[in-house]
């Protein structure tokens, strides 16, 4: 039996997070939330088979993917994903699944579309991930991604006043906290062609995420003001978000219909052995599913 388990890199666990009310619920982020949504709509194909948002949390974007046929809300942290399927109720288009980007538990060449917003931002290994993205994407598929920019105006001044050691202007990211980093446009673009997809259009968002106009400004009319500013992200990158539409290659593999989850460890192709257990033969490691919420953290002790 070969379960040695792989070491991967460090995550930002949320596991026990009271992320949904601390950041969202009555902060005062209706301006960023909506902003996203506009800049998402705008990059999404609106239909499709299936898409996976990857750090899904709670699933507070998870009602702009009503018109996939499958959803899988994809996160380290199974109390965040426990809150999703609370909102989000018995709707069986929705499939939450526990586990680490790094060793995504999905067969190859699954997914039409991929998410990803406010998450590359605690990804300490950006090629890693990119490498398991480039594997369970479908040939000519599409990935919306979305980081914190590390050259934006804010730190551009402060670096300018001597008020921040690290330069806005080079291209390695910065980890200005614990398993937090700032990007440059330009490294996640190297980045993502490193692995063939082909970055197509960039929007920038939040370019008023200022508290005084946040404050005296309707949010109505700020976000307005944002959607009619997005598309400058083609020429110039200057606000702490920004979202970026690649393509993968036309060739490449493309899943079969019967197969859906792969072992994170080998990438074989599970079998399903019940409606709770998932089995590995490569590794001879059984992965559960728990009321409707399947865990690929760590393995559920054999039954064999
Ligand atoms: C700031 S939250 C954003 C949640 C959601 N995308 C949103 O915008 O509301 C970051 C999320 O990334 C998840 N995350 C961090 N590292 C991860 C990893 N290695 N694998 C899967 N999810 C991860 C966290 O559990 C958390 O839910």
């Amino acid at each position: 039996m070969a379960n040695n388990l792989t070491d991967t890199p460090p995550v930002c666990d949320y596991e026990g997070s009271d992320y949904r009310t601390r950041f969202w619920e009555n902060q005062g982020r209706e301006y960023e939330d909506l902003t996203e949504r506009i800049a998402l709509q705008r990059l999404m194909p609106p239909t499709g088979d299936t898409l996976i948002e990857i750090g899904a949390g709670f699933g507070r974007l998870a009602d702009e993917y009503r018109g996939y046929k499958r959803v899988v809300l994809f996160d380290y942290s199974r109390t965040l994903l426990r809150e999703a399927q609370q909102i989000l109720g018995d709707d069986p288009k929705f499939i939450y699944v526990a586990g680490d980007w790094y060793k995504m538990p999905f067969v190859d060449g699954l997914f039409d579309t991929l998410v990803q917003i406010r998450t590359i931002h605690h990804a300490a290994d950006v090629p890693t991930l990119f490498q398991q993205l480039a594997r369970i994407i479908r040939p000519k598929g599409n990935y919306v991604l979305e980081f914190a920019n590390k050259q934006n105006l804010k730190a551009m001044l402060r670096y300018m006043l001597g008020k921040q050691k690290w330069s806005p202007y080079t291209h390695e990211p910065v980890e200005f906290v614990e398993l937090n980093f700032d990007f440059h446009p330009k490294y996640i673009q190297e980045q993502l062609r490193h692995v063939e997809f082909e970055p197509e259009q960039i929007l920038t968002t939040s370019h008023y995420r200022i508290g005084f106009l946040k404050r005296t400004i309707p949010t109505s009319f700020l976000v307005w003001l944002d959607s009619l500013v997005q598309f400058t992200g083609k020429w110039w990158q200057l606000t702490p978000s920004v979202f970026i539409h690649s393509l993968s290659p036309t060739s490449g593999k493309l899943s079969e219909p019967d197969q859906f989850f792969a072992c994170p460890e080998c990438a074989t192709p599970l079998q399903t052995m019940s409606e709770s257990v998932l089995h590995c033969s490569t590794c001879d490691l059984d992965w559960g599913c728990d009321k409707g919420l399947y865990d690929f953290k760590e393995p559920i002790p054999s039954k064999s």
